[in-house]
């Protein structure tokens, strides 16, 4: 394993390698505990390089057994073998030469899930980002792209399924009780990319035609009996390809593509060529074990694997300081495609609410990097909403800057320019440039500067003049390794709109650069006039989020009503709606906080009713904005000296005032949401779905009674109806009888499914109170958990961290010392699931001072502790500093 070396990779290090890799041959023999991996490497120096220069591989975990050079044994004096190195010397100057080397793993012994292991009796890889190499001696960076060959021996009882990526050559009989497959992938691809699965498993088949006639085989592997429960995806995987096809012109490019289903995964999945591997609570649904967001995320997820055959793996990144450059635009392309399949709005309002709750979170505190960073401990540690979901906006303000057109025009000329290679974030921006005759210097700093822009916004009307100004500043705060930033460019949406709603049109607009609908702030302070204004209009700033940033924006609440009900675009609406209860949700939690009376807000609260009772809004619309800003999104606002308790009781008195005023207007909609046809995942049933469970919870509020939800639980035909019920009664009423009694029905009905179990074990860890802690290691020591499967760890001690702010944040610090003990735990099996849990403790700092000592001394226990991993060292280190 690899321990702490705290040593820094800078991008502004960046070389490329001595030596080309021209072509790779891998011979797997596997064997649970001692698999033999030979690799044969072609290599020649390039005309440029150092002609004395080693070959330095890289190899971790590895036993070598044995090394040849052009077939024949090295000398031992001619190589150098570290524990995450193999270096070797005396190599030709020009000619190609061939390398072999031989090493022994032990699959079974991997519980850190990187490289090759087994999951449930499959052998499986996981190679991003720097697994490849505790599988043999290589250079296991993403800009050596090479071609390769894979053979696979194995027993053939216990492993009938031998795969890898690309196409399949043949395969045979092999001695005794064992057989072996050859796979051949023409399309160079990095290391990263290589996957391997043998074993046991059922299949479902498919075919795709693409645009250009060539059918292709489609084959999903799960566990035996499973197959039925892989249908949902693999339709998905049909509609991802012909949208791809049709939304960005890319074809597949295999004659087949695999989808195999695991249980242990540290992800939620992996694009490797040709044979993505998923964690299977991202493959398997019915709608008895399926809720409609797990429909959503196996649709996103399957769509995102499969577009990372273009953005990612024909063309890939040049080091890992570009993950961006494929996870950013794939999150885009895969964002896009579920606004086709689904309600664009309702997804919109779903991205942002994620955005803000996780990546605004990140952005302000400790963690916080870049885009694109320019440096690292641990890239497994990079795998953040930053890169991932900040990095999609950016993509997706391009897009917004260049209009469809172009931006399309700037992408196909990407696809044209850089297939094959392994490309920069720069080649990326260039090309926008290229088709556009833009200049992106200063919008290439959201790759670089970290932080949220705060946007403040001052507007003033001249009714003589007929004009109307918008006085616009930003600032970006301070960030690790950023105390100063300069000014960005930001595109904002608008729409200036009269009292009855309609949009006015300016007849000119001065002060900057104005496209139609869009304002390019992009100095520090900037004004925009309108002319021709006859009224006083209500602004209407950032629609469809145009931008990552926050408004600090003093909005009566009677112009937040308007936009509420009239504006077009219903991102606007519901974030005004989220505009008016952040004040009064945050004024309540300091009013909870000294002891004073909770004022609810009438406003508000009519508005809420309003729109929820709109029978001509999408019902997935109006459950969106019965969902009040959550308890993480007040503490974020309020910003410091945070009491979690305060914040959850001003929430309660918000919500139970809601619900006794609107007990009428919830009845009707829990009635007239009823679907009694048959189950169906799609996107208009779910929003029905959501609107009746958000009506069930404000019941149960009202009535404070168990009995609706425990009739909904009884009555429920599906996953998403029974598991919200459940968690109606869990959150409500964690003692009363009726929630006991749905617990142990659940649990009976679904101990067979550990998936579905962890929906149970979420449930309850999210129960607010002083009781958390007690209940979730209760449920650690029952026969359910499983602290060996990422999955469980996640639902049981990730829902707990992450997900319930009083139980975790208890002022005893109990939660902390608890999570520091886990976190210790698991960081000696799986170093990447410790560091990803301690990222629950990022905000210590804003918490009053008695929680903040607390969480500061457990982490404290865990910096101190022995043999640290380095993905716990990073984490824990950035936290403190
Ligand atoms: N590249 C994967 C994705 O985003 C994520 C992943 C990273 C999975 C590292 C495993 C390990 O699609
Ligand atoms: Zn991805």
């Amino acid at each position: 394993m690899r321990t702490e070396t705290g040593q820094v990779i800078n991008l502004a290090d960046y070389r490329p390698t001595d030596f080309v890799l021209e072509r790779v041959d891998l011979t797997f023999e596997l064997d649970p505990t001692e698999t033999k991996v030979e690799a044969r490497l072609i290599f020649h120096r390039r005309e440029d390089a150092d002609p004395a220069a080693p070959l330095v591989l890289a190899g971790e975990d590895l036993v070598l057994v044995s090394l040849l050079f052009d077939q024949m044994e090295m000398e031992p004096g001619r190589y150098h073998v570290s524990p995450d190195s193999l270096t070797i010397n005396d190599l030709p100057k020009s000619e190609p030469f061939e390398i072999t080397i031989t090493t022994m793993i032990n699959p079974e012994a991997n519980t850190q899930l990187m490289g090759l292991y087994r999951s449930n009796g499959v052998y499986c890889t996981q190679c991003e980002a720097e697994g490849f190499r505790r599988i043999t001696y290589f250079p296991d960076r993403p800009d050596v792209l090479s071609v390769y060959t894979v053979n696979i021996i194995a027993d053939k009882a216990a492993n009938p399924l031998l795969l890898s990526n690309g196409n399949f050559l043949g395969g045979a009989g092999y001695g005794e009780g064992k057989h072996f497959a050859a796979w051949f992938d023409p399309h160079p691809k990095p290391s990263y990319l290589f996957a391997l699965v043998a074993g046991d498993l059922g299949v479902v088949e498919d075919t795709f035609t693409t645009l250009s006639g060539r059918e292709v085989a489609l084959k999903i592997y799960v566990e035996h009996g499973k197959e039925p429960n892989a249908a949902y995806a693999m339709d998905a995987l049909k509609r991802s390809m012909k949208w791809d096809e049709e939304v960005f012109g890319r074809e597949y490019d295999l004659d087949i593509f695999m989808i195999v289903a695991v249980s242990d995964f540290n992800f939620g999945a992996m694009e490797n060529k040709g044979l993505n591997i998923f964690n299977d609570k991202y493959i398997l649904a019915d709608p008895e074990t399926a809720t409609d967001q797990d429909y959503a995320n196996i649709e996103a997820i399957v769509a995102h694997e499969y577009f990372h055959n273009w953005t990612g793996n024909r063309i890939t990144c040049r080091d890992w300081f570009q993950l961006c450059l494929k996870e950013g635009l794939t999150v885009y392309r895969d964002h896009e495609f579920s606004a086709d399949q689904r309600s664009r709005a309702v997804k919109r309002i779903a991205e942002v609410r994620h955005l803000r709750s996780e990546q605004f979170a990140e952005d302000a505190g400790p963690l916080a990097h870049p885009v694109r960073p320019a440096a690292y401990k641990e890239i497994n540690n990079f795998y953040t909403t930053t890169v991932y979901e900040k990095g999609s906006e950016v993509t997706r303000m391009i897009a917004t800057i260049l209009g469809a057109d172009l931006f399309k025009k700037g992408l196909d000329l990407y696809f044209e320019r850089h297939d094959g290679q392994a490309a920069t974030v720069e080649d990326f921006v260039q090309c926008f440039a290229d088709v556009s005759g833009r200049d992106f210097t200063q919008f290439s700093l959201w790759y670089n500067q970290s932080g949220t822009p705060q946007i403040s916004v001052e507007t003033a009307f001249d009714a003589a003049a007929k004009t109307f100004t918008v006085n616009l500043g930003q600032s970006i705060p301070p960030t690790p390794g950023q105390p100063v930033k300069q000014p960005m460019h930001i595109p904002l949406k608008f729409a200036l709109l009269g009292a009855d709603g309609a949009g006015l049109a300016p007849t000119t607009i001065t002060g900057g650069d104005v496209s139609e609908d869009v304002l390019h702030l992009t100095l520090q302070n900037q004004s925009f006039t309108f002319s021709g204004i006859a009224e006083q209009p209500v602004l209407s700033l950032n629609r469809g989020f145009s931008a990552p940033v926050t408004l600090h924006f003093s909005q009566s609440p009677e112009a937040l009503s308007l936009i509420a009900r009239h504006e077009n675009d219903l991102f606007s609406r519901w974030q005004a709606l989220t505009d008016m209860a952040l004040p009064v949700l945050t004024a309540a939690a300091k009013a909870a906080g000294n002891g004073s009376e909770i004022v609810p807000d009438a406003v508000l609260k009519q508005t809420l009713l309003t729109v929820a009772a709109d029978d001509s809004l999408e019902p997935a619309f109006r459950a969106q904005a019965l969902t009040i800003p959550s308890e993480m999104d007040i503490a974020r606002a309020i910003g410091s000296d945070i009491d979690p308790d305060a914040v959850h009781r001003a929430r309660q008195t918000i919500l139970g005032d809601i619900a006794l005023t609107g007990a009428d207007t919830f009845a009707t909609i829990y009635q007239s949401m009823q679907d009694k046809g048959a189950f169906s995942p799609d996107a208009a049933s779910a929003g029905k779905r959501a609107l009746k469970n958000a009506a069930l919870s404000y019941l149960a509020h009202a009535s404070k009674s168990p009995t609706a939800a425990a009739q909904a639980f009884a009555d429920a035909d599906n996953m998403t109806d029974l598991s919200q019920a459940l968690s109606v009664l869990a959150q409500h009423f964690p003692d009363a009888e009726e929630t006991q009694a749905a617990l142990s029905s659940f649990e009976s009905r679904f101990n067979g499914n550990p998936l579905v179990m962890d929906k149970w074990f979420s449930i309850q860890a999210g129960i607010p109170g002083e009781k958390a802690l007690a209940r979730i290691t209760a449920l650690m020591a029952g026969p359910h958990f499983n602290a060996g499967n990422p999955n469980r760890v996640r639902a049981l001690i990730g829902s707990f961290a992450f997900s319930n702010p009083t139980g975790f944040h208890r002022p005893d610090g109990e939660g902390y010392r608890f999570l520091a003990g886990e976190i210790l735990f698991h960081d000696k099996r799986n170093p990447q699931l410790a560091a990803r849990l301690l990222t629950s403790m990022r905000s210590w700092r804003m918490l009053e001072k008695n929680r903040a000592a607390h969480a500061k001394a457990a982490l404290e226990t865990i910096s101190t502790a022995d043999g640290l991993s380095n993905d716990v060292r990073d984490i824990v280190d950035r936290i403190l500093e």
